[in-house]
């Protein structure tokens, strides 16, 4: 995050001693503060549970492990690794595992606490985790990162399992690495153990289904609010930042479905088409040459000129933090959907709905992946697998249940969508809290 982009956040409130960790710097708490913030907004809405309030604001537990492993080189490096459990209020800590090698303590903790708000936004019976490592996969061989992958497995073996704590993938890792990670900690507990982790290969007990869950469920709320919005799918214009796991299924599912995608960018640059790029096609081109550019029928454009491109549904579906106050008043689009997680800061996010944009969050747009590796899960305990078709009808009610029911909220309190998935989520967090009660 460069420090334009984190001063569209960061509000003018001192904070006391102790209202912020001693592990978080008070004058640069990074994205963990953008949830802080949603927290804070929520808080006038949860009545008398705002009695709980500050469990949603403290991690439950956070371990940092030192990741040595063997170079090719024959040298020994030395990585930064994280896992942290949320919220374990409602059931064990889900979540994914990153490597980014801009990965930091305060970007799990987000990412943690947003997978707790969106395993309640959609009642899975999850609290919410996240894991990382700071390391710049690309530069390293397919031996090293298992030999990472697998001495990461171990240090955090301490505090997963499938009753604990079930990691995923998220950004740079993938069913090889949850692999990885399912054998390493079957052969510390000495038995198979499949459902330690979700995302698998289906051969390992993965799910089908599960590749195109989170693009199917960016598609199906895009979809409803579409509707709510009188937008009609056929013929929409879409624009789409990230052509990766989420980025590419909701853009060949989006098509599929009528509408047109007029501009894609990643990580090597943007393209733009107003008679509309075939996913397919852009797909294809991005495996033989490397790059998204250059896709015959398309035109390339400046990295910045992506967001004022002219369209009804922009989608971020990259990283966080990418719609900020330089960029968001150029955005033309009626509809975000966040495929990705905090792509939208909270200043931005003001000002967009100021304009009278609509925004499903990434809380309840995303939870497509969670969805089915909830399925995932339960399919592994019962070892009873289902078919895609399954799959897909129980993926589609849920998305499409959680987003009418939260809409309605919406409506009810004349909040943001946001807020309105915050209001429902941190409700049902802290009644299982105060239900539970405070051990001991
Ligand atoms: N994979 C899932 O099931 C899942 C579930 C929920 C949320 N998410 C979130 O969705 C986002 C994308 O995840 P993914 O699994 O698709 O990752 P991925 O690694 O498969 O794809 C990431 C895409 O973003 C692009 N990208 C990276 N940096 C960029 C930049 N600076 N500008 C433009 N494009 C850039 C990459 O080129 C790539 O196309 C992340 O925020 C992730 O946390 C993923």
């Amino acid at each position: 995050m460069t420090a334009t982009q984190d001063s569209d956040h960061v509000n003018q409130k001192k904070y006391g001693a102790h209202d912020i960790p001693s592990y978080l710097d008070p004058n640069h708490i990074g994205p963990y503060e953008i949830y802080l913030e949603q927290v804070e907004r929520v808080t006038p809405y949860l009545g008398k549970l705002a009695y709980w309030v500050e469990t949603l604001k403290r991690p439950k537990r956070i371990l940092v492990v030192d990741v040595p492993i063997h170079l090719d080189d024959g040298t020994v490096a030395h990585f930064e690794g994280y896992r942290v459990q949320h919220n374990t209020s409602r059931g064990p800590a889900k979540g994914g595992i990153r490597y980014h090698q801009d990965v930091t303590l305060s970007e799990v903790m987000a990412l943690s606490a947003w997978m707790t708000i969106k395993n309640a936004a959609v009642n899975l019976p999850y609290g919410g985790g996240k894991g990382g490592v700071r390391i710049d996969p690309r530069k390293y061989s397919t031996g090293e990162i298992e030999r990472l992958t697998r001495r990461y497995a171990t240090e955090i073996g301490l505090i997963i399992g499938p009753e604990k704590d079930i990691p995923a993938p998220d950004v740079n890792t993938n069913p090889q690495t949850m692999a990885w990670i399912m054998d390493t900690y079957s052969m510390n507990v000495g038995r198979t153990s499949t459902g330690v982790v979700t995302g698998k290969p289906v051969s390992l007990g993965g799910s089908l289904g599960r590749a195109d869950a989170t693009g199917r469920g960016v598609f199906v709320t895009g979809a409803e609010a579409m509707k709510k919005l009188s937008l009609p799918m056929e013929g929409a214009r879409i624009a789409i930042q990230g052509f990766g796991n989420v980025g590419e299924a909701a853009a060949r599912i989006f098509h599929g479905h009528g509408a047109k995608i007029v501009a894609i960018q990643d990580v090597t640059g943007t393209i733009h088409s107003e008679a509309g790029i075939d996913p397919a096609a852009a797909l294809e081109h991005l495996r033989r040459t490397g790059k998204i550019t250059e896709l015959p029928g398309s035109e390339e454009i400046q990295k910045d000129e992506f967001w004022s491109v002219d369209c009804d549904v922009l989608i971020p579906a990259a990283l966080e933090n990418q719609i900020t106050l330089a960029n968001a008043d150029k955005i033309r689009a009626r509809l975000i959907v966040e495929g990705a997680n905090g792509p939208t800061n909270p200043a931005a996010d003001d000002l967009l709905s100021g304009k009278g944009i609509t925004i499903v969050p990434d809380v309840l747009a995303n939870a497509g992946g969670v969805t089915v590796s909830y399925f995932e899960w339960v399919q592994d305990f019962s070892s009873f697998f289902w078919t895609e078709e399954e799959i897909n009808k129980r993926l589609d009610r849920i998305m499409s249940e959680a987003f009418l029911s939260l809409w309605d909220v919406k409506e009810k309190h004349n909040v943001t969508l946001r807020t309105a998935v915050y209001i429902v989520s941190c409700t049902r967090v802290l009644e299982a809290r105060a239900l539970r009660g405070l051990y001991p």
